[in-house]
């Protein structure tokens, strides 16, 4: 992804927040000064989270502290977004990276996002309690670091390429704000050999494996998925399509990047069609289109399946929708993960999804004109990375 507009709004965001960095031509790493973090509230826009008020899961979460308060603090490495950060991938990308980079170096795992709105609303802590408590940072310090796409990979690449690891990332907290897949690189490192439960993985597996680890569904939001597959009957198979278009014009983001074009339509219409039996199977579409999903709804209508909310991109919408589109983006990916037959795009999204759902059967990749078999750790035709 190409996201330099992107990335001029995230340093616009830190010089008007207080946090000075070097602006031109993209943030040197290792220059960028130390800084005390801003207070770590769930929100910043306290009226998007109107409608929602913090889930059980994540409120009462059983949190080991009572111990480790006892303890020295332990250093930390936080995954932090309260700008533009990417989408739901990107920012599913960067915490993996983050956690890796935790676990080979023995510290503590935490994720910070509060944008669009707080993830604690959809997520809860798993094995890990990756909750940010205000109080464990202070006095700390702090130290940031905010690379996005290209950037990410070479200040990953730069990493692995450091030999005392511990001693360049030596700050009590090392926040990143990163949004690439950055594990095959960090696996390189010596350190990686430490990390037991990443032996002999691969990077999809290790996704599947950190993500487990470190998020549940929060009891809302399992609702709505559970809602979900009772409306797929118990001897259905369940058949879902990813189409996502990507940018296009009229789009906030200033970069245009294609996947499809509502004109490809047909090629997924051929495809599914196979399944259109409501005796054998559910279809769901999943797309950052509303038309692609009414469009499958008219050709499908006795098979169709659909998830409410509002199609968004978390980067770019804000307010009340931003929230809504925020857990519907989670639910996508989530249902996605749980289809028997699934065709991505060339989308992050898609490929977590899959990631999720650990294994390449019936696994099929949407691009061009074409709907292909693909493999987990297969590469995008068209898309440089994912
Ligand atoms: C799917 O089946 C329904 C009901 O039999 C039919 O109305 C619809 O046209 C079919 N769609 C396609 C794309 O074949």
């Amino acid at each position: 992804m190409q996201r330099s507009i992107v990335l001029l709004g995230v340093v616009m965001m830190m010089v008007a927040t207080g946090v000075y960095i070097h602006t031109h031509p993209a943030p040197n790493v290792d220059t960028m000064a130390v800084y005390t973090p801003s207070p770590t509230h769930p929100s910043r826009t306290p009226m998007a989270l109107a409608p929602y008020s913090a889930d059980r899961a994540s409120r009462d979460h059983d949190v080991a502290t009572t111990k480790k308060t006892l303890l020295p603090s332990r250093k930390k490495i936080v995954y932090f977004c309260e700008g533009v950060c990417g989408g739901w991938a990107d920012r599913q990308k960067g915490i993996v990276g983050a956690y890796v980079l935790a676990a080979m170096l023995d510290r503590d795992f935490r994720v910070h996002i509060s944008f669009p709105c707080d993830l604690g609303l959809f997520m809860a802590p798993n094995k890990v309690d990756w909750r940010v408590n205000a109080a464990e940072l202070s006095g700390q310090n702090v130290k940031k670091y905010i690379t996005q796409d290209q950037d990410s990979v070479n200040f990953a690449l730069q990493l692995v390429q450091t030999e005392d690891l511990r001693q360049k990332l030596s700050d009590d907290v090392t926040v990143l704000t990163w949004n690439m897949e950055v594990v095959k690189y960090l696996r390189q490192h010596e350190l990686a050999s430490r990390v037991g439960w990443m032996a002999g993985k691969t990077v999809p597996e290790i996704f599947s494996q950190a993500l487990r680890d470190i998020f549940t569904l929060s009891h809302d939001v399992q609702d709505a998925l559970n809602t979900f597959h009772k409306s797929v009957p118990a001897d259905t198979k369940l058949i879902c399509a990813q189409m996502r278009l990507g940018n296009r014009p009229g789009f906030p983001d200033a970069v245009l990047s294609y996947m499809h074009t509502v004109q490809q339509f047909p090629v997924l219409v051929n495809f599914l069609s196979t399944y259109n039996h409501s005796k054998n199977y559910r279809i769901f579409v999943a797309s950052d289109s509303d038309e692609i999903v009414s469009m499958a709804k008219r050709e499908f209508p006795e098979v169709i399946l659909s998830i409410p909310g509002p199609i968004t991109h978390i980067d770019n919408t804000r307010g009340l929708t931003a929230c809504d589109g925020f857990k519907k983006a989670i639910l996508d990916e989530y249902a996605l993960s749980e289809c028997d037959v699934l065709i991505i795009s060339e989308s992050g999204l898609g490929k977590v999804a899959s990631f999720l759902r650990g294994s390449d059967r019936e696994l099929y990749l949407f691009h061009d004109d074409k709907i292909e078999r693909f493999t987990m750790d297969g590469v995008f035709p068209n898309k440089d990375g994912w």
